[in-house]
């Protein structure tokens, strides 16, 4: 099982379209996967039209008031015709406390990976969508992954969060972890076609960091907004649409680059 973190503090970057459709490319495929809704504002488990949790949830389980097995937590989105699975850990409204509750907990850093350890045989790839900070729930996510994928888009300002969001990883490495997470790279969302002056100087600058390589370009695209407003992925709703090929060649590139 390979847990793949999805994050940027900035917000509407795409990283829970990033997650989703990444996830329905790996799941068309073929392969099992897990997104977990890390974000209190719950995008993914609404674009994937899941109740949020009750009772069983992740906050609770992250806060240890709900001690249950962590396949509880699980629910079925899709089977595929490959034999793929895509299972989603929703989010729920509890989320919005848990960051103040861990604050005052021991190995608060590491409740996700404890969580997500007993179901590594169920899966080949967890994608985490993480929300739009820099907190203790992003923290959770860089400490349980193996890899980062930093959806940005084509704007100065990607730049500069950019830099924060290494700066937080270093940090996390150095505190927190045994190995350096990998940065797998950036994924540049919701371009608009054809790409501005300035979205091109932006995009030469992403095309040439040395230990940060561009995965891919997703352009602005209806497709992705109509799938997520019918509760499903882009390779279920389209499966033979551009997009649908930009995240599967995404998800065949993170899965080459995990060897
Ligand atoms: N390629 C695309 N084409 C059109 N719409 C898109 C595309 N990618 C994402 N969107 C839409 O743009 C909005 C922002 O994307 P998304 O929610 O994935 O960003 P995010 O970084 O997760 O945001 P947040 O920080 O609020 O969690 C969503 O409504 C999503 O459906
Ligand atoms: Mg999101």
């Amino acid at each position: 099982m390979t847990i793949t973190a999805v994050a940027n503090q900035k917000g509407g970057v795409g990283k829970t379209a990033t997650a989703v459709n990444v996830g329905g490319a790996l799941a068309a495929g073929g392969g099992r996967v897990l997104l977990v809704d890390l974000d209190p504002q719950g995008h993914l488990t609404s674009a994937l039209r899941l109740p949020a949790a009750q009772g069983a949830t992740l906050a609770a389980a992250l806060t240890g008031s709900w001690t249950g097995r962590p396949g509880q937590l699980v629910v079925t989105h899709s089977e595929t015709a490959a034999g793929g699975r895509l299972d989603v850990v929703p989010t729920a409204l509890e989320m919005f406390t848990v960051g103040r509750e861990l604050d005052r907990m021991r190995a608060r850093e590491q409740r996700l990976a404890r969580l997500l350890a007993p179901l590594a045989p169920d899966y080949d790839r967890v994608l985490v969508d993480c929300p739009p900070s820099l907190d203790i729930l992003t923290d959770n996510a860089l400490t349980a992954a193996n890899d980062l994928i930093v959806p940005v888009q084509a704007e100065d300002s990607s730049l500069h969060a950019l830099r924060l969001l290494l700066g937080q990883v270093a940090a996390v490495d150095a505190d927190l972890r045994d190995t350096p997470l990998r940065l797998l790279g950036v994924v540049v969302s919701l371009l608009r076609r054809p790409p501005s002056t300035l979205a091109r100087t932006v995009l030469e600058h992403l095309q040439h960091q040395p230990d940060l390589p561009l995965l891919a370009t997703v352009p602005l695209g209806v497709v992705v907004a109509e799938a997520w407003r019918s509760g499903v992925t882009v390779a279920e709703y389209a499966p033979g649409s551009e997009h649908a090929e930009i995240y599967r060649q995404l998800a065949v590139t993170i899965t080459k680059d995990a060897g």
